[in-house]
């Protein structure tokens, strides 16, 4: 196997952070070589500069190099306490319209799945949505499929596991289904969050959660402001514990905890 020479892996990690805006460190040379050897095994390429080249000339290659990049660690139920305040917003809500949340970075759909089961246990199945979104194809067809290893389920409430999941049997065995009547107001599609989505409408919460955490303040800032003209006034933007929007000075947002934002006006 070749190396990747330096002025190769810098066109690399120029077009991975003007595609999708990720900031890769110095130090991963190694793993760009793993991950995209087997491409170029594929295509009988004999250099790192030829595979560049294949995904410039070629979007679903391109689109294929940008899937090994992305880190896609996700769980049920994680963090907690975002749930507990969905709960808490669903059991206060009104009911008048169609409450919207938006899994922004939904990798496999653990997320926008835990976010159903919440909805369900307290709403109508007519009166709440989710949309799941990811600029990994890879992962948004496995949202789709709904089928997980069992041993994800261990997080997942004893009693919305016995309600929402059905436990796989022969060539299944060891996996688990999401309901299937659940998983009808739940949508998944490919996006990109360093563009705006004018067709997603606007939500009411969107959870953007370990995902800020690959990009740079400017970047940071640019997807804010995208998924800020996706969310009604009065709604609210979840980030995970662990980040924060500080020095983004984004002022239509009032912190209400230390993972959660208020949009108080519109914004332009
Ligand atoms: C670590 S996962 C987070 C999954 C989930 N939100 C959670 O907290 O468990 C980060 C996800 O962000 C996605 N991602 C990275 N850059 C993105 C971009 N520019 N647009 C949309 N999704 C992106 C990755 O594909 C990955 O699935």
């Amino acid at each position: 196997m070749t190396n990747i020479s330096e002025e190769e892996y810098d066109k690399f990690v120029k077009l991975i952070f003007e595609e999708i805006g990720i900031t890769l460190s110095e130090h991963k040379q190694k793993l760009l070589e793993s991950r995209f050897y087997k491409r170029m095994l594929h295509y009988k390429l004999e250099s790192f500069s030829q595979y560049y080249d294949l995904c410039l000339e070629n979007f679903t290659e391109k689109i294929e190099m940008l899937n090994l990049i992305t880190t896609n660690e996700t769980y049920f139920f994680r963090e907690v306490d975002h749930f507990k305040f969905l709960k808490n917003y669903l059991v206060e809500y009104d009911g008048a319209t169609k409450v919207k949340i938006w899994s922004a970075a939904s990798s496999v759909g653990a997320e926008a799945y835990s976010i159903a089961m919440v909805c369900d246990t307290v709403l109508p199945p007519n009166k709440w949505e989710v949309l799941g979104s990811d600029i990994n194809s890879h992962v948004v067809k496995k949202a789709r499929m709904r089928l997980y290893q069992l041993t994800w389920s261990e997080k997942i409430p004893k009693e919305l596991r016995q309600k929402y999941c059905l436990k796989g049997k022969g060539k299944y065995e060891g996996m688990f289904l999401i309901n299937r009547d659940l998983a009808k107001n739940v949508k998944f599609q490919t996006n990109n969050l360093l563009e705006p989505n004018p067709n997603f409408g606007k939500f009411d919460i969107v959870f953007l959660r370990n995902v800020l955490i690959y990009f740079n303040d400017a970047t940071r800032k640019t997807v804010i402001q995208n998924i800020l003209e996706n969310m009604k006034i009065g709604s609210y933007l979840i980030i995970s514990q662990t980040e924060n929007l500080n020095g983004l000075n984004i002022d239509t947002l009032e912190q209400v905890e230390s993972s959660i934002f208020k949009v108080l006006k519109e914004s332009k």
